[in-house]
């Protein structure tokens, strides 16, 4: 088995990410280091890959603390889950020394990250995620947490992992709707960082669409070691390099809040959110018109949205509103990451609302009027 090797250089907490087909279950254990024969493993997986969780355990044996399973989607990252979780924890005697191994996609990464950041006030955690999004995006990085009703992601904690696993082969069950989403976040990387990448998904997007695992491979690894040295040069969002990888999503935040969290996956509003950027990008940042033209191409390509669909359509003040609460928007005026090129961006781009506004009737956010009946 062939394993790509990408190292996250944070000092104390260093770590790698590994990238290889067939590392679930068992393959990666001899590349966590500092873990004993006495070290004990807690598996926490979504559902939908019981059969793997538990292929996991099996191979732990004696060293397996406990498996517990949970549902993935967005109801999981709550508060009562991470209570039962802390529960769990203490009723099976975890102690400092056990690492806890999450094995779903984002969702169960954020949350169970969380728990492990928390529990004992930290314990190791490894991510093995099991969606695109989530092997290219959400398991890199260390940001874990949970939602409160009034906003996504507002409880939380940055806990890096103590490895990633980023299994290809997992990819397979995942449904159509959830692996585009997931390109959402590959096309982002393409425009913020690297033209090449951009350049290989024009090309062979029909072999991406058809998750042909050798062009999978490649992709995973390039968007993972592009989110490893943004991480390795700026943790925390302090020096604007992190800011980058929110490209798209000032507009898709907004989108996502406004419709509730229901019509969009947060990869489709990234979709639309890139396009809404993009547009912005050449009157703003003097993204050439054919560059322009590639990325809204290569996003319908890829099976996303250009457009809003009507089931998603809201009121501009209600999308505009959204946009204000942010949590990345300063005194209300949203900032936005903006392509010079395809390849390079620029951060903190304040941009006039009458431009917002018509980035978004572009994209058909407003529901359309019905037009009158024909009266003949
Ligand atoms: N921490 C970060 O830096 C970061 C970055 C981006 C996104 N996120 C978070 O990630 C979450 C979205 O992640 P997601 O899209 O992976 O959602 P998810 O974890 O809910 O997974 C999507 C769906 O796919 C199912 N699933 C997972 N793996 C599967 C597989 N291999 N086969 C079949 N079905 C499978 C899940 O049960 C779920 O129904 C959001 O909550 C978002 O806030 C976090
Ligand atoms: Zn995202």
């Amino acid at each position: 088995m062939s394993v790509t090797v990408i190292p996250v250089r944070l000092g104390a907490r260093s770590h790698e990410i590994l990238v290889g087909e067939g590392l679930l279950p068992s393959a990666w254990i001899h590349r966590l280091r500092d873990v004993s024969l006495s070290t004990r493993f807690f598996v926490v997986a979504d559902r939908k890959l019981a059969r793997l969780a538990r292929a996991a355990a099996r191979f732990l044996g004696a060293r397996c603390a406990g498996l517990a399973l949970l549902p993935g989607g967005e109801a999981t990252k709550d508060l009562p889950v991470i209570r039962w979780l802390w529960a769990e924890a203490a009723r099976r005697c975890l102690d400092r020394r056990t690492v806890v191994v999450v094995i779903g996609g984002g969702v169960l990464g954020d949350a169970v990250g969380f728990f492990s950041a928390t529990y004992l006030r930290g314990l190791r955690v490894v991510q093995a995620p099991t969606t695109l999004m989530a092997q290219v995006d959400s398991a890199i990085g260390g940001k874990t947490g949970i939602n409160l009703p009034v906003g996504k992601n507002l409880v939380g904690a940055f806990h890096q992992p103590s490895l990633v696993i980023a299994d290809p082969g997992v990819l397979a069950t995942l449904p159509t709707r959830e692996f585009r989403a997931g390109l959402a976040e590959v096309v982002k990387y393409g425009v913020i960082a690297d033209a090449a990448l951009f350049l290989r998904l024009e090309r062979h997007a029909a072999a991406v669409l058809a998750r042909d695992p050798s062009e999978l491979r490649r992709i995973i690894v390039r968007c993972a070691a592009i989110k490893a040295r943004v991480i390795s040069l700026d943790e925390r969002e302090m020096r604007g390099l992190r800011a980058t990888l929110n490209f798209g999503h000032t507009i898709g935040h907004a989108l996502e809040a406004a419709t509730r969290y229901g019509a969009l996956m947060h990869g489709e509003a990234v979709a639309l959110g890139i396009v809404a950027a993009t547009g912005l990008s050449q009157r703003f940042a003097g993204l050439p018109a054919r560059d322009a033209e590639r990325i809204v191409a290569l996003i319908a390509r890829l099976g996303l949205p250009v457009r809003l669909p009507s089931s998603a359509r809201r009121p501009l003040d209600k999308i505009l509103a959204a946009l204000r609460l942010d949590k990345k928007a300063t005194g209300g005026r949203p900032r936005f990451v903006l392509a010079q090129k395809i390849g390079r961006v620029i951060t903190d781009v304040p941009v006039p609302l009458a431009a917002i506004r018509a980035a978004l009737r572009e994209l058909d956010c407003a529901p359309r009027r019905p037009r009158p009946a024909f009266r003949g």
